[in-house]
């Protein structure tokens, strides 16, 4: 059995953690396709070029420790501008969301350009406020020195680039549906996401 969830939506909206805890529930697996881009970007900041760093990614390359700063996030977000990137992480991508079992891909080109026929798909969005809070008790918890405005500065700067680019700009799918998750707790924008999932499933 194949079936697909894509979730989209700009920075720190919370597609990460509905998209782990959908797979859970459903015994799907999960792709943060973000670590692609990131491990990509990171790549280009010891001097590595850009695509060839996304042709020759490896397994070791989506561990390495960093990967979360906001420094390799806005790397990330310049080198997912370069179309031939892209094109280089696509294969992988579509392989994943047709592996048997069912797969949650989060991102911001899932619905739109990896996986247009995905059965559900979300777009999952917040206020840049609650994002910006939320992404900086993240970022403080595991020993970030970063203040709120910088948090919020440097996701408008990334959805702005994000969704400006031609290559596959962040933008919701047509028949997405929306899950505004500013007003709600984790347990009550995965409840949503589930429900829209059980609708489908049911036909
Ligand atoms: O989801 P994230 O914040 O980890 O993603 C980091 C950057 O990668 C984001 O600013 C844009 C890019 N990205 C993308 O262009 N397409 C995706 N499917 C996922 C991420």
């Amino acid at each position: 059995m194949t079936f697909t969830i894509a979730i989209d939506g700009p920075a720190a909206a919370g597609k990460g953690t509905v998209g782990r805890l959908l797979a859970a529930r459903f015994g799907f697996a999960h792709l943060d396709t973000g670590l692609l881009y990131r491990a990509t970007g990171r790549r280009t900041l010891d001097g590595i070029d850009a695509v060839e760093a996304a042709r020759t990614l490896e397994r070791a390359d989506l561990e390495a420790p960093d990967l979360r700063t906001p420094e390799v996030g806005q790397a990330a977000s310049r080198v997912a501008a370069i179309p031939e990137v892209r094109q280089a992480l696509i294969d992988f991508q579509r392989a994943f969301a047709s592996r048997s079992g069912g797969a949650v891909l989060d991102g911001r080109d899932i619905g739109t350009v990896i996986c247009p026929e995905a059965e559900v798909k979300l777009y999952v969005t917040a206020t840049d406020d609650v994002r910006a809070a939320r992404r900086l008790t993240e970022l403080t918890g595991v020993g970030h020195d970063i203040t709120y405005q910088e948090v919020l500065q440097d996701l408008r700067l990334r959805d702005a680039r994000d969704s400006a680019r031609s290559a596959a700009p962040l933008k919701p799918a047509e028949d997405a549906i929306l899950l505004d998750t500013s007003l709600l707790t984790i347990e009550q924008a995965v409840a949503a996401a589930i429900a829209e999932v059980e609708r489908v499933q049911r036909g």
